[in-house]
């Protein structure tokens, strides 16, 4: 069994295994150059291109897995709120979701969902060209947003800068609508993962990436039910991994949702969530500090040793990562080093 694969199903396998969240992009120049000629949107939906992207990593760095070129905010394209993806600003939507009246406009795109996975048809292509250039030792991570993170975005008409403020708001006036909002992204994520999945997706990420900006109360409303029945409907089919960005304050209740693999982001002890998984039976993946790749090698190669010595010692088993996104600056031969070193120990 391939070594991602192991880990994730709680075994030690003889080398450690490892990918970096966002691997494929920016970082790299010969993803800038494929960007020079294309939009970000035709990029996601041309299996071809995407597929390309998507190995680009792994054609420089020996990892242990692709992550599919594609994005989270892809279920919300496909249900016409309008993405488009502006230069400098990021992502931006055309119609956001902010009241009754908008969650019964977006009930009615969401009504044939076969129709609306048929739309997303091409990332399931888009996994199956890259399966068959994968090197045999490598998997193939399948993702989606977590529906907290994914709706922010839908309800914000775009980023939502750090503090949630129409998300919150809508949290506070029509908690109702919120919940709407969540079950419909929900019930799709679990249609539009399966076809990845059927398409020969190995193992499945699921980001919630802005998990940190609730409280552990709002958590266990929002996030907890919705990712929970996505997670429960994939894992009798391939091993799931959880991520949740800044997500030492909500801990507790994010061990409610059952997952193979908790994805730890980099503000937390690897150690201390160790100690507290211990009888949980999941495997960690996680956490070195993005920015750490700026570092001095010495520097960086120190605190990924400690998290490598803190991954071995858990009880499950360990996926080294990053704590969330590689940074569009980082220095690409710094990349090779980290990879060079987990594999060298
Ligand atoms: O970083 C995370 O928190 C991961 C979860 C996440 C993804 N997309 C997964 C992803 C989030 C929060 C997004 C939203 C999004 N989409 C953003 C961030 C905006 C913000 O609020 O900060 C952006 C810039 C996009 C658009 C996007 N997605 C681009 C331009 C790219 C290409 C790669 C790059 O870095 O420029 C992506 C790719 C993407 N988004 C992947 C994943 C898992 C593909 C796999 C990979 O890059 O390795």
């Amino acid at each position: 069994m391939k070594a991602l694969l192991q880990a994730a199903k709680g075994l030690k396998p003889a080398r450690t295994p490892l990918w970096l969240m966002r691997q494929a992009g920016r970082y790299l120049p010969e993803y800038r150059e494929v960007r020079t000629k294309h939009d970000t949107l035709t990029m996601f939906q041309t299996p071809s291109i995407a597929a390309e992207i998507t190995m680009q990593p792994l054609r420089r760095f020996d990892l242990d897995a692709a992550i599919i070129y594609a994005d989270i905010l892809l279920i919300p394209a496909a249900l016409n709120l309008g993405l488009t993806f502006v230069t400098g600003e990021g992502p931006k939507f055309s119609r956001t979701i902010r009241s009754a009246e908008d969650l019964v406009w977006l009930q009615k795109q969401a009504e044939n969902k076969a129709q609306i996975i048929s739309k997303l048809n091409y990332v399931a292509e888009t996994v199956d060209r890259t399966k068959a250039m994968l090197p045999a030792h490598a998997s193939l991570i399948g993702f989606a947003g977590a529906p907290w993170t994914v709706a922010s975005y839908m309800i914000e008409g775009g980023s939502a800068g750090g503090e949630f403020f129409e998300s919150k708001l809508l949290m506070f006036k029509s908690p109702e609508v919120l919940h709407g909002l969540l079950s419909i992204i929900t019930d799709i994520t679990i249609d539009y993962l399966n076809m990845q999945v059927d398409a020969g997706a190995e193992i499945l990420q699921l980001f919630e990436s802005w998990g940190g900006a609730l409280t552990p109360q709002q958590y266990a409303e929002f996030c907890a039910p919705y990712s929970a029945k996505i997670l429960k409907a994939l894992q009798p089919r391939v091993p799931v991994i959880h991520f949740v960005g800044e997500g030492a304050g909500i801990l507790e209740e994010v061990l409610t949702v059952p997952t193979n693999v908790l994805g730890v982001d980099w503000r937390q002890d690897l150690s201390r969530v160790s100690k507290r998984t211990e009888s949980l039976n999941i495997a960690l993946q996680g956490n070195l500090d993005p920015l750490l790749l700026y570092a001095p090698q010495a520097e960086m190669e120190k605190q990924a040793r400690k998290i490598l010595e803190a991954g071995r010692a858990h009880k499950g088993g360990f996926i080294f990562n990053l704590g969330h996104g590689i940074r569009l600056t980082t220095p690409v031969e710094r990349v090779g080093q980290l990879v060079d070193l987990v594999h060298s120990i």
